[in-house]
């Protein structure tokens, strides 16, 4: 099969399409042949050498990529949940060694659910890391319900526009930030108000929301702070949390939370149950060949991705 290698960090040249025998699967798992792969911004950190690199350089050939959607070409003998030709959605062992960019992967039964028949490979791939960060934040530690007061950051992109979607079927009262042209994008993914970055300055047009799920961390933390309501909440996308702004949070009773998305078969069917529905919808901005991964990849580097970049084995 061909796979996408990293035999080092560093800029896409590093990206190697390379020929490599089909994957191992243990008892426990499925062989999934890939019919779609989302990247994200995590991919293309670890790639340059931060991120998940120190986690994953010891793995040789190292295959980056954890979002996908496939077909069921195998299964280990204790798999109950899958048959072969099943089609399959999720993102595999996150926070290890996912090795998505290939043309088969290995994934654990508990990792992965059921593609929904109403959607495409792409928009599955796409609901996997972006679309569990959210529903891990909003409804299992937010615990968002009606009447909620959130505000989302960068809710034009691939975790925001999930967040956005899922916070409205939770019942509660969205605002979304992102720049005046992606407002319409916004305002049609169901949020209540929109906030262009580009015209105003958050904190000067909102306060006292109950939540802020923050995409920034560092300096948006202080601002977050200002319109954070005394007893709410910060969730924060990323782990740049400071000694002074946790203190800061703590004069205004202010919970500022960072976790991890992790790998959960349960949650992906939950996805799956909101994306049959119609509930939930991805949002796929661009599509690319296995080849221009490393034009995938700076794509999603420039910080302006609308909805999810996916790359098609
Ligand atoms: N903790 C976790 O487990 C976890 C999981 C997933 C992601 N993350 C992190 O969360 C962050 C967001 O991830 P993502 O996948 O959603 O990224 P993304 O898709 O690259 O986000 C791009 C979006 O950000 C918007 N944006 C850029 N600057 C902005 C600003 N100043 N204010 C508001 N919006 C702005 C852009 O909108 P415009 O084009 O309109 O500017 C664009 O739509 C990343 O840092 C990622 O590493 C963490």
């Amino acid at each position: 099969m061909k796979a996408i290698t990293l035999n080092d960090f560093g800029g896409i040249d590093k990206l190697l399409i390379t020929e490599l025998a089909l994957p191992e699967f243990l008892e426990n798992e499925v062989l999934i042949e890939v019919k779609a792969i989302s990247i994200n911004p995590v991919d293309v950190r670890t790639r340059s050498g931060i991120a998940m690199a120190d986690h994953l350089k010891h793995n040789s050939p190292l295959i980056l990529g954890w979002d996908i959607s496939g077909i069921v070409s195998n299964i280990g003998t204790k798999v109950s949940k899958f048959r072969i030709g099943d089609a399959v959605f999720g993102m595999v062992n996150f926070l290890g060694h996912g090795k998505g960019y290939a043309e088969f992967v290995a994934a654990p039964e508990n990792h992965i659910a059921h593609k929904p028949l109403n959607i495409s490979h792409e928009e599955a791939a796409a609901a996997t890391l972006a679309a569990l960060t959210a529903w891990q934040l909003l409804f299992h530690y937010a615990k968002l319900k009606p009447g909620d007061r959130i505000l989302i950051q960068a809710a034009s992109g691939g975790v925001g526009h999930y967040a956005v979607q899922i916070a409205k079927y939770l019942g509660a009262y969205v605002i979304g930030i992102s720049s005046a042209k992606n407002k319409n994008f916004v305002l049609g993914l169901g949020a209540d108000e929109h906030i262009a970055y580009d015209e105003h300055r958050f904190e000067d047009v909102v306060s006292e929301v109950d939540f802020v799920l923050d995409a920034f961390a560092k300096d948006s933390l202080y601002q977050s702070l200002k319109v954070v309501k005394n007893g709410g909440t910060i969730l924060s996308l990323l782990p740049m949390i400071s000694e002074d702004v946790l203190q800061k949070a703590k004069e205004k009773n202010v919970d500022v939370h960072y976790a991890l998305v992790k790998s959960n078969g349960s949650d992906m069917e939950a996805i799956a149950a909101l994306l049959e529905k119609g509930v939930l919808k991805s949002y796929v901005s661009k599509s690319f060949p296995f080849d221009k991964m490393g034009e995938a990849h700076l794509e999603m580097e420039t910080g302006k991705t609308v909805g999810k970049i996916i790359v098609k084995p």
